[in-house]
């Protein structure tokens, strides 16, 4: 059977973009479309030497976010990715779009969710003391960074740690728990019917972790 086409969604930099691509092979899905909100991303580069089409719907290229939007969730039906993966994509998507892939839309997001949500999360789990922090691949649903989660993966916060230190662990944990979340997604072990998510038929009542072999 052929793998289930991932579309990623990017705005910047591409690293988890790069690890995706870098594990598409062993992780069972491909990556087939990417698609930048800005022109000069380095993620779109990325695409590029990957050979792969970086379609740029430039934010500044357009006169509303409503003319955005609907661009947008018009290039998603012509390509028709079976999953969508958000990947440092920094707009927020219309509540409709959200719906429309309800399911199939994932992101990653660096912190350990519910905890830290938006923006600055390294810095905020240092100023907050937080003793343990990480990384959280969820479904996207209409209200920002609270879809259910399926996989994490955690770190102690040293006493002394520095933000750039923490974010690189947290980063290397995100290259890590993204293409195996997607895999779980793509080969239909995790599903999220009905408001519940499901791993192996079962109800996933805490999210999965990195620690624990996933
Ligand atoms: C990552 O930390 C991701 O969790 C967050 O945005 C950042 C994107 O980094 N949503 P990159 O563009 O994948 O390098």
């Amino acid at each position: 059977m052929p793998s289930p086409r991932l579309a990623v969604l990017v705005s910047g930099r591409g690293s988890n973009l790069a690890a995706l691509l870098g594990a598409q092979g062993e992780r069972g899905y491909c990556i087939t479309e990417v698609i930048s909100s800005r022109a000069d991303a380095p993620a779109c580069e990325i695409a590029r030497q990957a050979g792969l089409p970086c379609h740029v719907l430039d934010s500044a290229a357009f006169t509303s976010r409503a003319a955005h939007d609907v661009a947008l969730a018009e290039l998603l039906e012509d390509l028709e990715p079976q999953l969508i993966a958000l990947a440092g994509y920094m707009r927020i998507l219309p509540d409709a779009l959200v719906e429309r892939w309800a399911g199939r839309m994932l992101n990653i997001h660096p912190s350990l969710l519910p905890a830290l949500p938006g923006l600055n999360t390294h810095q905020r789990a240092i100023a907050e003391g937080h003793r343990e922090h990480g990384a959280s691949v969820h479904f996207v649903t209409p209200k920002v960074d609270t879809g259910p989660v399926i996989m994490q993966a955690r770190t102690q916060v040293a006493a002394d740690e520095s933000v750039e230190d923490l974010a690189a662990r947290v980063l290397a944990l995100e290259h890590q728990i993204y293409p195996r979340a997607i895999e779980l997604v793509a080969s239909g072990s995790v599903q999220w019917r009905g408001g519940t998510v499901f791993h192996e038929g079962e109800p996933l009542r805490s999210p999965l972790q990195l620690e624990s072999g996933f």
